[in-house]
């Protein structure tokens, strides 16, 4: 039997906020109405996380908590999850997919968190203010002036022009750095910043080179001991992006050399799972570099972004029905609904069911205002605009559809 919600009054809607989101999230909820929310500041465990989701029709979460296709056996009213974060892997997309529950999160409110901290870094670096300061916690003195460059007229090369590069290289142009980028998709030059005509020329001619690609089969190790033979001689190398990047062996051999004058480093091949494991790498012998424990996004205001980014998402969702950047979901952006019924219907991506509901219009007598349709591998999700009088009706009829996964009706 498909499962389907009728509208509900804003405070018989349940919201789980766990793990401590950034009460931001919980401010736009109440502030549109959502009285009903259940908030922990920690993971829960299984059973409370059980117990809590048994009446829950939305779900805020972060990274730790699990959501498994046999804990949403436990939560059989949620309508959407949102991920607090960046990631998504904690959620089995599949599951949450076949079941009719869109997953947001919120991949980019923590861009400008990274971008400063690269920037100061290449300040740092440029200045060899790492290693001076480590020798000085050590009661060395090392005033001079030796390999120690202004960031003003220095040729900054950007590997990965996306959201995160092409704020770094807004920035560092407001240094007076000119800007050169490495992109394997065409991207709009934002400023003065021209594309490199290669990956290589990039390396050969940039004095600071930042890495802000994705982790895929083409960006494995694609800082490797042979693009490092193309790097312009004292170099300076940052990698905030993703630990597969950099093969940290070759960027150890180029400290070691002098290839490279400085690096810094905030993502790693193999990253502690904790604050209490101990953090393995080549590089902490080497006081010209910056390592940072995978912190790059990780400010204040990324989680107050983060906060109001994904629950305005979930509060879109509940209201009228828009899945825009949903992870896992075919994607409709919807106009506010006024004066209208609105039927968002779920289901299997099977051929004829589109027919088979604007038949239960025609045979209803429905007068149909507008109607949005989008479809993925397995899901199909058809938003209705419809005339009030008989929605009810109509509503009751597509639930029967055979394929239906969800449905519900918005007023
Ligand atoms: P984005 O998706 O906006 O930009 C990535 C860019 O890299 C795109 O323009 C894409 O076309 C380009 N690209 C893909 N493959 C490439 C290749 N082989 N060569 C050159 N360019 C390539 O991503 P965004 O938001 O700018 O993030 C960049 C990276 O930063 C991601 O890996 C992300 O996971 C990481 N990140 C790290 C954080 C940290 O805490 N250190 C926080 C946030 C993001």
């Amino acid at each position: 039997m498909a499962n389907s919600n009728t509208s509900l009054s804003k405070d018989h809607i349940k919201v789980v906020l766990l793990e401590g989101i950034h009460p931001s999230a919980e401010e736009v909820f109440r502030k549109d109405g959502y009285t009903n929310i259940f908030t922990a500041s920690k993971s829960l465990p299984q059973q409370e996380l059980r117990d809590v989701l048994a009446d829950a029709n939305f779900l805020g979460i972060r990274s730790r908590t699990q959501v498994t296709e046999e804990l949403l056996a436990f939560a059989p009213k949620l309508s959407a999850i949102g991920c607090f974060c960046i990631g998504t892997n904690q959620v089995d997309l599949d599951a949450t997919t076949a079941k009719g529950i869109p997953v947001f999160n919120a991949p980019f409110a923590n861009t400008r968190s990274v971008a400063e901290l690269v920037l100061a870094e290449i300040i740092l670096l440029l200045r060899g203010v790492p290693a001076k300061s480590a020798a000085a916690h050590r009661g060395e003195w090392l005033k001079s002036a030796v390999n120690s460059f202004e960031t003003r007229g220095k040729i900054l090369g950007i590997v990965g022009y996306g959201h995160i590069g092409t704020q770094i290289g807004i920035l560092a142009e407001n240094l007076g750095m000119k800007v050169q980028f490495f992109d394997i998709e065409k991207q709009l030059s934002l400023g003065n910043a021209r594309p490199a005509d290669s990956y290589q020329q990039l390396l050969k001619t940039s004095d600071v080179v930042t890495f802000h690609v994705p982790e895929t089969e083409q960006t494995q190790n694609m800082m490797d001991q042979e693009a490092f033979s193309h790097l312009k001689d004292g170099a300076i190398l940052v990698n905030a992006s993703r630990g597969t990047v950099v093969d940290i062996d070759a960027l150890a051999d180029a400290l070691q050399s002098g290839k490279v004058n400085g690096a810094a480093i905030d993502v790693f091949p193999k990253e502690p799972k904790s604050n209490q494991e101990e953090f393995v790498s080549r590089l902490r012998e080497f006081d010209n570099t910056i390592l940072t424990p995978h912190i790059g996004g990780s400010t204040k205001e990324a989680q107050i972004n983060i906060g109001i980014e994904v629950s305005e998402k979930l509060v879109k969702y509940s209201n009228n029905g828009s899945t825009l950047s949903s992870v896992n979901f075919p994607e409709v952006g919807l106009p506010e609904l006024v004066g209208k019924h609105r039927i968002c219907h779920i289901h299997h991506n099977e051929p004829g069911i589109l027919a088979k509901i604007n038949d239960v219009f025609s045979t209803t007598g429905v007068n149909i205002s507008a109607q949005y349709l989008q479809t993925n591998a397995s899901v199909g999700y058809v938003v209705t605009d419809i005339d009030q009088t008989s929605s009810q009706e109509a509503f009751e009829a597509l639930k029967q559809i055979k394929g239906t996964i969800k449905s519900r009706i918005l007023y």
